[in-house]
């Protein structure tokens, strides 16, 4: 009700008494008169504004506090808590005007706490890490999050008011959520997804949702994507496989050489010499590959302590060309570095000597006679980038991100021929991510390699 209204109901309390007034006048007067009639005509004036009087200390005390909150309690119905009504500083209805005043505050309140709360459990669910579904007693899907949509592609009207088995194809999971109902506790079940055309590995995990009576309501389901982990645990089952079948090698070879020669083969001086030769050579690469498993796990272990310093790129290069050019001769390849002058590297210099080497010598191993290798270290923008180049048997396509992988060698016989063990790489690959930098290849098969390690200027 607007200002303009109240004061209107006001008048119309006032046209009404003056009008019982001037009847009351109307009908008396007549019957009086002289002085009568003005004593009659004073109590009347009397009388009406002491009426008027009082109605409007009525009016404003009980009729308008009582209208405003009727008109307060009404918006309060409505939902709207943010209404307050005027409180007069004395009077019969401050004190109801108060109270209603502080009933919608307590309201105001709840409703924020309880939007809050909502919002919250709303952002906590659709932020998880793993997908969820809530399934009721009798198997509807009541609710899925964020998480679950994007690991089963659908939109959540897709699956909320319908029963789970209708919108899950998965047996699995059909299994896990009726051995839930059945035993009422956890159940694990694993599937394998396709999502982003990427195959995941799922687990998951039903728990009953019971109430305080402990009646069964329904079960929660919850999708963890164990991807990473599988792949991890395959790894180390690989690293497992791969380092016993290394060293199977050698040792099958040592001890065959060492039994032919205590069956007699010793007495021959030649023979003598050739096995020993062979033993020598096998337990050579049992040692070398016992060293780079050591210095790798020292690595992944971060225990790398990295001895940073700038390193000035003149005064380091030296050293490691020295090391090539007696490898080039050896296998006649054309050895050349081309490197800019006076520049600087923020580093470990020993570490990064390993990984030039540790690439030059690759380069060496996989480049026939008569080949040619070089070494380029270049000024860019942010980085100093260090390339090494050959023009040897090169890397296929689908190897070469696998080539930094722990004991991956695209063709095992050659390079066990170079006493390779297939590690280098891995090496090369943890010390410069240690420096903060990137390393990749560019190879054509039978055309040649490029390593580029890139190190950035600052970090
Ligand atoms: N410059 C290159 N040209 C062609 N293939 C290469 C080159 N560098 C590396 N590779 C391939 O990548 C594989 C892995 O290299 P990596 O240096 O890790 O191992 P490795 O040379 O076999 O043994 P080592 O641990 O003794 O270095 C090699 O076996 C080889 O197949
Ligand atoms: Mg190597």
């Amino acid at each position: 009700m607007d200002k303009e209204q109240k004061t209107n109901s006001f008048y119309r309390y006032m046209v009404m008494i003056t009008s019982v007034f001037f009847l009351i006048g109307l009908v008396v007067v007549p019957f009086t008169t002289g002085d009568d009639q003005l004593f009659v005509l004073f109590s009347l004036l009397i009388g009406y504004i002491v009426v008027l009087i009082l109605m409007y200390h009525m009016y404003e005390n009980y009729v308008k506090p009582i209208r405003a909150a009727i008109n307060v309690t009404d918006e309060l119905v409505k939902g709207n808590y943010n209404v307050r009504t005027y409180v007069k500083p004395s009077g019969e209805a401050q004190q109801l005007s108060n109270q209603l005043n502080m009933l919608a505050r307590n309201l105001q309140e709840m409703a924020i706490q309880e939007k809050m709360q909502g919002s919250q459990w709303k952002t906590v669910i659709n932020n998880m890490e793993s997908g969820l579904m809530l399934i009721d007693e009798r198997g509807y899907v009541h609710l899925v999050n964020r998480k679950f949509l994007h690991m089963f592609g659908k939109q959540s009207t897709n699956y909320i008011g319908y029963l789970y088995y209708d919108v899950l194809d998965d047996k699995s999971i059909h299994k896990v959520v009726q051995e839930t109902f059945l035993y009422e506790d956890k159940m694990i079940g694993a599937i394998t997804l396709s999502i982003k055309e990427d195959k995941h590995h799922i687990e998951v995990v039903g728990a009953p949702v019971i109430n305080d009576v402990r009646e069964l309501k329904g079960t929660v389901l919850v999708f963890h994507d164990i991807t990473d982990l599988k792949r991890v645990e395959q790894m180390r089952k690989d690293f497992v496989a791969n380092v016993s079948h290394e060293l199977k090698t050698p040792i099958t070879s040592i001890r065959g050489f060492t039994e032919t020669l205590l069956d007699g083969a010793m007495d021959e001086e030649k023979l003598r010499k050739q096995f020993l030769d062979i033993i020598l050579k096998e337990s050579t690469r049992i040692q070398a590959l016992v060293q780079d498993l050591l210095e790798l796990s020292r690595l992944e272990k971060e225990e790398m302590q990295l001895s940073q310093k700038i390193i000035k790129v003149d005064d380091w290069i030296p050293n490691i060309l020295t090391l090539m050019e007696q490898q080039a001769n050896k296998k006649s390849i054309a050895f050349h570095a081309d490197i800019e002058k006076g520049l600087s590297i923020y580093g470990d210099p020993d570490r990064l000597q390993q990984v030039v080497l540790n690439l030059l010598y690759n380069a060496f191993n996989y480049t026939a006679e008569g080949g040619e290798v070089s070494l380029h270290i270049q000024n860019q923008q942010n980085n100093i980038a260090l390339l090494v180049q050959d023009n040897g048997i090169g890397i296929p396509a689908e190897a070469k991100q696998r080539i930094f992988e722990r004991f991956y060698r695209v063709d095992r016989a050659r390079s066990r021929n170079t006493g390779g063990t297939g590690l280098g790489l891995a090496i090369v690959k943890h010390i410069v991510e240690a420096h903060h930098g990137t390393i990749e290849v560019e190879s054509q098969l039978n055309k040649g390699s490029t390593f580029i390690v890139k190190l950035p200027k600052k970090w």
